[in-house]
């Protein structure tokens, strides 16, 4: 059902508003749809998340290029996979869920073997967030309770989706009423071939990035920033994502393929080119920036076939790859990593972008 629509001028996307269905507790979930030149991409409420985008390929065929569910069901019933989520408070792992701040232990639940992953069991993902229709886009806002999962402070989470021309933009503002640590980021599966259509494999995948943070059995960061030279980590060069994934790497085999931070080159802050993915199939180019200090490819691993999406097909491994700009998985245990802290008083702003182009043949 149509519930608003504002069509802004011919330069401006069209936003529109439509009812998702509700959650098992009554509460109702709407989905936005943002449109303009050369992208679709429709948001919903339930962990403010991507359900789709539509781009067009080398020859201006339309498709769905992330991976997800046709209807709300699917998505309150997948607890798993963070299909399209804002994930929050800490995106990635904490070790053993426990960190400290001003020499006090704070525990956070266990939800992946012995850590905590992606906020807890009632993440981000997880819940209704408020929204409102903005120019070219939607804000949604979550207040998420001072020891909500265990994390202390009450934090006021804004994130606003806009589109231009091609291209999602996603900016996140945040703030807290007690020092807390924070890491948000965006959980999109994308598959440039379309959804459904196989796997990522042999997709070409560049990352600025000359170091990596090696993780050990329970995907846990050692602390090391290891050079990617040599390594099937080293993406400086495009490369064929599927090329050395089967290598003999002790860190592919603990991951069962990428499933790793990348240090990226340039400022905290700034806006640089985090990644970028070409399938030679569609020419579709996905373009990634931000102004967070790391970048989490995943390359869809754990993925098994037993979640059955919009094409109705169970997504097998590597059927999508994520991603996910972030600062460093377990930075409240690694000091010497860019700081999850925050303060009341402080706003922390990040910025990230998707822009989808095509490439001749
Ligand atoms: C993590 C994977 C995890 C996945 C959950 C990714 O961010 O790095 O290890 O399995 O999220 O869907």
């Amino acid at each position: 059902m149509l519930l608003s629509m504002t069509t802004a001028m011919a330069a401006h996307g069209a936003v529109t508003k439509a009812a998702f269905g509700t959650t098992p507790d009554g509460t109702a979930v709407d989905i936005y749809t943002l449109k303009t030149e050369g992208i679709e991409a429709r948001i919903m409420t339930y962990g403010a998340r991507v359900v789709s985008i539509k781009t067009p390929d080398r020859d201006g065929k339309v498709a769905d290029v992330v991976l997800g569910y046709s209807a709300l069901d699917g998505y309150l019933e997948d607890k798993t996979t963070y299909f399209g989520a804002i994930v929050g408070r800490y995106g990635n792992r904490i070790a053993f869920g426990k960190f400290s701040i001003d020499g006090h232990q704070y525990q956070v639940p266990i939800n992946n073997n012995a850590n905590s992953l992606h906020g807890g069991t009632v993440g981000f993902d997880k819940l209704v967030w408020q929204a409102h229709a903005v120019a070219d886009g939607v804000e949604m806002t979550l207040v998420s309770k001072d020891g909500d999962q265990g994390y202390p402070g009450t934090l006021t989470v804004h994130v606003r989706y806009t589109i231009h021309h091609g291209a999602l933009r996603i900016d996140y503002s945040v703030s807290t009423d007690k020092t807390t640590v924070v890491n948000l980021t965006n959980h999109a599966y994308f598959n440039l071939a379309g959804d459904g259509k196989g796997t990522i494999l042999g997709e070409e995948l560049t990352l600025p990035a000359d170091q990596y943070t090696p993780v050990d059995s329970g995907l846990i960061p050692t602390g090391v920033l290891a050079p990617v030279e040599g390594t099937p980590f080293d993406f400086r060069k495009s490369a064929v994502i599927g090329a050395r994934i089967h290598d003999n790497s002790e860190q592919l085999k603990i991951a069962g393929g990428y499933d790793h931070n990348w240090v990226l080159r340039g400022k905290s802050g700034e806006l640089k080119t985090a990644a970028r993915v070409y399938d030679p199939g569609s020419g579709r180019v996905l373009t990634v920036t931000t102004t967070e200090p790391g970048v989490q490819f995943y390359s869809g691993n754990f993925l098994d076939g037993t979640k059955f999406g919009k094409a109705q097909e169970g997504y097998g491994k590597n059927a999508g790859l994520c991603l996910e700009t972030q600062h460093y998985p377990d930075s409240p245990n690694h000091p010497a990593f860019p700081t999850t802290l925050l303060k009341p008083g402080e706003v922390k702003h990040s910025t990230t972008t998707f822009t989808f182009t095509t490439h001749a043949k």
